[in-house]
């Protein structure tokens, strides 16, 4: 497998259908995306973003074109195949943090290996390791109600990348935050990416911010891939 096709999406389509009025989310979007990349994906509201991301998550199906991941074809996968594809291979976060209120830090970072049988005593030795890696060994047993908006951010990262996977889609994961602190994030975001090996696909309306920190610049307009700008070669 070549590293300039680790993810690559083929003329996908997203038709929703809410009743008589049809809506094309996504029409005939074709990315490519090399292993360990960083590429920031911008565009208005409603145009496509986060319909292109949960396609890729394994969320959502296409309406036509597909997926192709590591050389495997998502739409292909069984759906046990499925569930383990987005378990191990994609990290998921969002703008609102999701964590559960009544679970400590460290709680919220095991609680996915709960369902990836992993022994207790391993679940709290690897949460603990990535709550130390998203810089917040201090924190373990804070509810998510006592972290600031950044830490919690920080906290869903880690639960995010708690099963190792190779891939993290990131839909406006500063959209909560402050400025300094949304740098701060992405900042963190790029410093994982070399030490976890991870390939990064971050939505955000900051274009600025984008540019500061990712490899390529994918536009959407309406739905479809406007362009796709190299900002960083290959180091
Ligand atoms: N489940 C759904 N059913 C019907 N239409 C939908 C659904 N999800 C999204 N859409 C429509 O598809 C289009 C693209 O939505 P999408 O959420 O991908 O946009 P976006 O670029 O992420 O926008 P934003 O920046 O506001 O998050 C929008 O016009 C939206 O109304
Ligand atoms: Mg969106």
């Amino acid at each position: 497998m070549d590293a300039d096709g680790f993810i690559q999406i083929e003329e996908l389509t997203k038709v929703y259908s809410s009743g008589p009025v049809e809506v094309v989310a996504l029409r005939d979007a074709t990315v490519s995306i090399g292993r360990g990349r960083f590429v920031g994906v911008t565009g208005t509201s409603g145009s496509g973003k986060s319909t292109l991301m949960n396609l890729l998550g394994g969320l959502d199906t296409p309406s036509s074109g597909r997926i192709r991941v590591d050389g495997r074809w998502i739409s292909e996968l069984s759906k046990t195949d499925l569930a383990l594809f987005r378990r191990h291979t994609i990290g998921m976060i969002f703008q609102s943090f999701n964590l559960i209120p009544s679970y400590s830090a460290l709680e919220n970072v095991a609680f996915p290996l709960l369902f990836a049988d992993v022994p207790r005593k391993e679940r709290v030795r690897r949460a603990a390791e990535l709550l130390c890696a998203v810089g917040l060994e201090g924190r373990s047993d804070h509810r998510p109600s006592e972290l600031s908006g950044g830490e919690q951010q920080r906290v869903a990262v880690a639960r995010a990348l708690v099963n190792r996977p190779t891939i993290l889609l990131a839909d406006e994961p500063t959209g909560n935050l402050d400025s300094r602190t949304s740098r701060q994030i992405v900042q963190m975001l790029y410093d994982l990416r070399a030490e976890q090996g991870l390939t990064i696909v971050m939505i955000s309306h900051e274009e600025a911010l984008l540019r500061e920190f990712a490899d390529e610049l994918v536009r959407l307009q309406d739905g479809t891939v406007l362009s796709q700008e190299t900002l960083r070669g290959r180091p």
